[in-house]
C-alpha cells in the first residue's frame, strides 16, 4: 500500500481533499499530522481533532490518527475517542476491526525531542516499554502502530527498541532510516533499515526520500519482503507520483490543475490574507519543480509582496 506520511501543515485534511479529487484512489491512505499530548493533557489534541473526523473527511483519503506524547492516561483516553469515532472498516490499514492509531517517536523538532518526546524518546527504551506497558492493554477498538527513526544521537538505538516493540501486539512499525539529530539532512540509511527489519515482527513500513519513481523502484527491489511505502515530500515535489508507481500516468495539465485546487482551497479558507500567503509559499517551496519551471522564476512567487501578488504571479505560471 501507499500511505501519505503525516506533514504537520501541509498533509491536513485541506491537502488531503483536493489530493483525493484529483487523484482519486492514488494514495491508499494517511497518516495525519500529530495531535499533541505536548502539555501534558489534552486541550492541544482536541484543538485540532478536527483533521481526522470522519464528517470533516467526507471526499477525503481514509486518515488514520497519530498521536505524539508519552502520557499513558491522555494517550488512552485520546486513542479510544478515536476509535468510537472513526469508523475502521472505513481505514484500509484496519485489522480485525481495530482502529490503527499511531504513535509518533520520530519526531526530529529539538524543542519536541529536548522533552523525550517524538525522536527524543529513542535512547531511552525504559520509556518507551513504561509507555507501551501502560497504554497497549487498555486500547479499546484501537491497535497501535509506531511511527519511528533509527535514533536520535545513533543510529543504533534502535536495535534496543526492537525486543521492547517485538513484546507488543503492535499493528505496524514505520521506519524512516534517519536519526533525529539529522533532521532531514543526508540520505536514508537502508543498511540500518534493512537490519532493523529483519529484527521485528511486526509489519514493517518504509520511509524515506521516495521522491522519484526509480527510488520506488530500488526499494522495492532491494526489500521484496516490504509491501507498504510512506511518501511524504515526494507527493509535493511530483503529486504524480503515485500514479506512476501505481502504473498509471498522468499529463502535467493535469498536475497543473491539482496545484490551482490547492491554491483555491487554501484562498477559500477564512484566515487573513496574510495567514493565506504564508501557507501558499509553504506549500509553493516544495511544489514549484511539479510544473516544470526554473528555480528562478519560482523565486517570483516567494518574493511578491502581497496576497494578491503571490496569486496572480503563481496564477501566470500554472496557466
Ligand atoms: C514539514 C514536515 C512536517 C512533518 N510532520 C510530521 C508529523 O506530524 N508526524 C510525523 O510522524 N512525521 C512528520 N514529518 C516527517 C514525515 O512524516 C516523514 O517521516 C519525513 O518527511 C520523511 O519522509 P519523506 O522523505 O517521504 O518526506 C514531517 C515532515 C515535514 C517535512
Amino acid at each position: 500500500m501507499l500511505i501519505l506520511a503525516p506533514m504537520q501543515g501541509l498533509t491536513e485534511v485541506l491537502f488531503r481533499k483536493v489530493y483525493t479529487q484529483c487523484f482519486p484512489g492514488a494514495m491508499d491512505y494517511a497518516i495525519s499530522p500529530f495531535l499533541s499530548l505536548t502539555h501534558g493533557n489534552l486541550s492541544d489534541a482536541w484543538k485540532k481533532i478536527g483533521d481526522v473526523l470522519p464528517e470533516n473527511n467526507i471526499g477525503s483519503m481514509p486518515v488514520v490518527p497519530q498521536i505524539l506524547g508519552k502520557e499513558p492516561e491522555e494517550f488512552v483516553e485520546l486513542a479510544n475517542r478515536l476509535a468510537e469515532v472513526i469508523d475502521p472498516s472505513s481505514i484500509p490499514s484496519s485489522v480485525d476491526g481495530k482502529l490503527e492509531v499511531n504513535w509518533n517517536i520520530g519526531c526530529p523538532m529539538r524543542r519536541v525531542a529536548a522533552k523525550h518526546r517524538g525522536s527524543g524518546m529513542l535512547p531511552y527504551p525504559d520509556e518507551i516499554k513504561s509507555v507501551l506497558d501502560q497504554v497497549v492493554p487498555k486500547l479499546k477498538g484501537a491497535s497501535l502502530s509506531v511511527k519511528m527513526r533509527l535514533g536520535y544521537f545513533k543510529d543504533t538505538e534502535i536495535f534496543d527498541i526492537i525486543p521492547i516493540l517485538n513484546d507488543y501486539p503492535l499493528h505496524s512499525v514505520t521506519i524512516h532510516p534517519r536519526i533525529g539529530k539529522q533532521q532531514y539532512s543526508g540520505t536514508p540509511d537502508k543498511e540500518r533499515f534493512a537490519e532493523a527489519a529483519a529484527m521485528l515482527k511486526h509489519k514493517v513500513i518504509y520511509n524515506g526520500d521516495i521522491c522519484r519513481l526509480e527510488d520506488y523502484q530500488y526499494l522495492t527491489k532491494r526489500f521484496p519482503q516490504i509491501q507498504d511505502f510512506m511518501i511524504g515530500r515526494g507527493i509535493l515535489y511530483d503529486p504524480a507520483l503515485p500514479i506512476k508507481i501505481k502504473g498509471g500516468s498522468c499529463t502535467e495539465q493535469e498536475v497543473r490543475h491539482f496545484v490551482t485546487e490547492l491554491f483555491e482551497a487554501i484562498n477559500r479558507r477564512p484566515i487573513p490574507d496574510e495567514s493565506r500567503m504564508r501557507k501558499t509559499k509553504e506549500y509553493w517551496c516544495l511544489m514549484w519543480k511539479s510544473i516544470g519551471i526554473t528555480e528562478t522564476q519560482s523565486k517570483q512567487v516567494l518574493h511578491a509582496p502581497t496576497y494578491a501578488e503571490t496569486r496572480q504571479r503563481i496564477a501566470d505560471f500554472v496557466k
